[in-house]
Order: C-alpha cells, then sequence, then structure tokens
C-alpha cells in the first residue's frame, strides 16, 4: 500500500521475525488520529498475514506511547455522530490480531494511548511510563474499552479511582 505517515514499520530481532510499530506522529504526542489509526489496521493486517513474523510490538517515542485519542478530531462530534458513524468502531483490530502483541511504552500512555497498550496482550513498560484515563476531564469517557479492560488491569477500585480523577499511574 502507500507510504506511511504517521508510523514507521519494520521487522526486528536477530531472525526478522518481529513486527515492530513505532507510532511517530511526535508533533501531537502521537494522538491517535484517524489517519494513524488507519495505517495501525493496515500494518497489522500485513504482520497477521506474514507466516515470518511471529509476534508484534507496538511503540511510541521516549515522550510519549500516545497521548490519546486525537482531541481536535473528536472535540467537534455530537453524541449522535459518534454513535451513529461508529466512532472509534475501527480500533478492535488491536485486539483481535491472533499473534501476540506487546505495548512498549515510554512516557505518556493517556487515554486512547492507556486503550491501545491494553489492547495489547503484553504492556512492557519503562520507567518514565505514565498511565491514565483523562477523559473525565474533557467531559467524556474512555470509550474505546477502558472502563473494561482497566478494571481488568488494575481491579475496579484504582480503575475507578482513575477514570474518575483522570489521575495517573506509573509502571
Ligand atoms: N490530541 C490532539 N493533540 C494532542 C493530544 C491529543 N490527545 N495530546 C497532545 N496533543 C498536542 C498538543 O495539542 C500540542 O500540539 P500544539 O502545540 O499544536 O497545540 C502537542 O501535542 C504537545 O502537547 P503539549 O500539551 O504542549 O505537551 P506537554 O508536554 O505540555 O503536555 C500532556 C503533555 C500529555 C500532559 C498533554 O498534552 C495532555 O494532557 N494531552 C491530552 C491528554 C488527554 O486528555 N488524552 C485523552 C484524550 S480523550
Amino acid at each position: 500500500g502507500p507510504p506511511f505517515q504517521f508510523l514507521q514499520v519494520q521487522k526486528a530481532g536477530a531472525q526478522g521475525t518481529v513486527g515492530l510499530i513505532r507510532l511517530q506522529r511526535p508533533q501531537a504526542l502521537n494522538a491517535l488520529c484517524e489517519g494513524l489509526m488507519e495505517e495501525l489496521r493496515r500494518a497489522l493486517d500485513a504482520f497477521e498475514a506474514d507466516a515470518r513474523v511471529g509476534a508484534i510490538v507496538i511503540t511510541g517515542s521516549d515522550k510519549a506511547f500516545a497521548a490519546g485519542a486525537d482531541i481536535k478530531e473528536m472535540q467537534g462530534k455530537s453524541f449522535q455522530q459518534c454513535y451513529s458513524g461508529g466512532f472509534l468502531a475501527g480500533w478492535d483490530r488491536v485486539a483481535t490480531v491472533r499473534k501476540p502483541t506487546i505495548a512498549a511504552v515510554n512516557g505518556y500512555a493517556l487515554g486512547g494511548g492507556c486503550e491501545l497498550a491494553m489492547m495489547c496482550d503484553i504492556i512492557y513498560a519503562g520507567e518514565t511510563a505514565q498511565f491514565g484515563q483523562p477523559e473525565i476531564l474533557l467531559g467524556t469517557i474512555p470509550g474505546a474499552g477502558g472502563t473494561q479492560r482497566l478494571t481488568r488491569a488494575v481491579g475496579k477500585s484504582l480503575a475507578m479511582e482513575m477514570v474518575l480523577t483522570g489521575e495517573r499511574i506509573s509502571a
């Protein structure tokens, strides 16, 4: 397909069997705009279909894994537009990949970025990693599975605290 604008995609590891996807939209701290998510689905489809690839790593930069869904794209949408337009529906592809997926997280993993990490099978986090669901501070809620996956990952009490306050936690 066409070259990637928001991702760096390569095969890594001694045998070239690791599909490595680096989110690369530094000017927006890897905010997950529609174009980026469309490219991510395309990269995942390609690695899923490549018999030489055994596992997939999704990572970002030192500063940000991903700072969330793209607020600028989101802010003008009404409930009706989100609901009837299937807003975020395509994000599930990350969770349905059959090969093992690993999120390698440094820096901010906020909102949709935290949800993206949790869609992977394993999260491998560095010391600077910060996880949070700050949607409440924008008057919305974690809409890409965060309310369910965070509860399973950290338990109901901490999940509720994070979702209701927007406070961040480390690895
Ligand atoms: N969507 C769109 N753009 C975003 C973004 C997002 N989720 N997060 C950051 N950006 C953009 C900023 O608008 C800024 O771009 P600009 O200079 O063109 O305005 C750029 O990324 C750098 O962000 P900035 O806020 O200046 O960096 P910072 O180091 O001061 O703060 C954060 C970093 C992560 C604390 C802060 O960017 C933030 O709170 N982001 C939103 C997180 C969020 O609410 N995510 C959930 C969305 S539902």
